[in-house]
């Protein structure tokens, strides 16, 4: 019709205003709120990284333990989530879980429903970062069938996390300070990332006013995606499967296969829509990678070396070298976490826990705006044209 701009996966389209994270693609620079990501991810833990998303700038000494104790007041869900979660099948799988278990705390907050009101928001906002760790660790320990850990306030954020995954009510628990540190830093490097799909997802959604709760777990569905947080899961998997099949000496053959549009298979963990270089992400994990597995004396992991070689290849390659294809933060994440015992099946539901603070101060940025509107992109018509409707005998 020429009526309308058509921009079909948002390639030049953008459809709102930002404050939060930068990205240069070309330069492969990212920025929460002007601090480059190399200096945030050695120097801040992740609760300093939620504050300065949330609220434009780190916080002091006091304001970090404020801000701190208000995240381990809201740790604990309702007890009736529990009887929610034991609805699903035991080898469900965990995003489908999260999905459902983020979307039904909606029903636990009928208190702080106005989204118009700024303290509202806030609340919202605390609870579903400090609940997330929760909920993920309860869809973990109900697919080992083992008892659910109830949160242990005085540890960090991501201690008390590792603590609801591994322990168990038989033993004692000690959060091994280097695995602490990796995935905390996995928390951080995923915390945030402008308009990504899930994130405008959960923009879109809650466009319409709905409440906080339901439009985080439309983001979480929106990450589950291969193309998307499913990434991590599905280049973990790639990895494992290219090591049952030869490994290291048939990555050639598996680079042709790459090549090959018609095979269907993409190497996971490599490309992004905006960085046309070197994910800055993918340096600190591949950092984290070898610091982790050397702490765990794992430092002959056959995927890390199968990752490496493949980085090795595709970055002298011209197919790759052409494209500007360089490793996304996925491609390390997942060696990362499957050295520290995470299960491939929870990869992506670690990404949406970190992604949460993201999701909600954008989706609390959009709120703030007096001026906003209802996210209601437009389309061109390619149907019928007007027609009658024929007789049942006539169809
Ligand atoms: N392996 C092989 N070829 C690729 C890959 C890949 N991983 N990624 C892109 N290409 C090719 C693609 O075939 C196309 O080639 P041509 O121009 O000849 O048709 C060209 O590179 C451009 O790709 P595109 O799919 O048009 O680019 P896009 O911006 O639409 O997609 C992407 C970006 C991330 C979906 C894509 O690179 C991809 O599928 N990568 C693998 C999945 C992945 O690792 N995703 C995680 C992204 S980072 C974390 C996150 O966002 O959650």
């Amino acid at each position: 019709t020429g009526m309308f701009t058509f921009d079909p996966g948002f390639m030049s389209t953008a459809a709102c205003e930002s404050g939060i994270t930068y990205i240069d693609g070309d330069k492969g620079e990212l920025l929460y709120r002007g601090y480059p990501i190399e200096q945030l991810a050695v120097n801040c833990d992740f609760m300093d990284i939620c504050y300065l998303i949330l609220n434009g700038e780190l916080p002091n000494q006091e304001q970090k333990a404020d801000f701190d104790s208000q995240v381990t007041h809201h740790t604990m869900v309702n007890e009736q989530l529990h009887f929610f979660l034991r609805g699903f099948r035991r080898d469900a799988h965990p995003m489908a879980v999260l999905t459902g278990l983020v979307g039904a705390l909606s029903a636990f907050y009928h208190d702080s429903t106005d989204i118009t009101n700024p303290q509202h928001r806030h609340i919202s906002a605390i609870r579903l970062i400090a609940k997330m760790p929760t909920l993920v660790a309860m869809a973990y320990k109900y697919s080992q069938g083992q008892p659910f850990i109830y949160p242990q306030n005085d540890l960090s954020y991501t201690g008390n996390f590792l603590r609801m995954m591994f322990a168990t009510p038989c033993e004692d628990y000690k959060v091994n300070e280097v695995v602490e540190r990796a995935l905390d830093r996995i928390f951080i490097l995923h915390a945030d990332h402008e308009q990504n799909a899930s994130t405008s997802t959960v923009r879109l959604c809650g466009s319409s006013g709905t409440n906080p709760f339901a439009a985080i777990s439309a983001g979480v569905a929106c990450l589950w995606g291969p193309a998307h947080g499913g990434a991590n899961e599905a280049c973990l998997q790639m990895l494992e499967e290219l090591q049952a099949n030869g490994g290291i000496d048939k990555v050639g053959e598996f680079m042709e296969k790459v090549k090959d549009k018609n095979s269907g298979v993409r190497l996971m963990g490599f490309g992004h829509r905006v960085y046309k270089n070197y994910d800055p992400r993918a340096k600190l994990m591949q950092e984290t990678c070898k610091e982790v597995l050397s702490a765990l004396g794992l430092e002959n992991d056959p995927l890390f070396k199968l990752a490496m070689e493949l980085e090795r290849i595709a970055l002298s390659d011209p197919y790759f070298v052409q494209r500007k294809l360089y490793p996304n933060v996925d491609f390390y994440s997942g060696i990362v976490q499957r050295a520290i015992g995470i299960p491939t099946s929870l990869f992506t539901a670690i990404f949406a826990l970190a992604r949460t603070v993201g999701w909600i101060a954008q989706w609390n940025e959009m709120l703030s705006d007096p001026d906003y509107k209802i996210g209601r992109p437009r389309q061109l018509f390619t149907g019928s044209v007007t027609r009658d409707v024929p007789p049942m005998d006539k169809r």
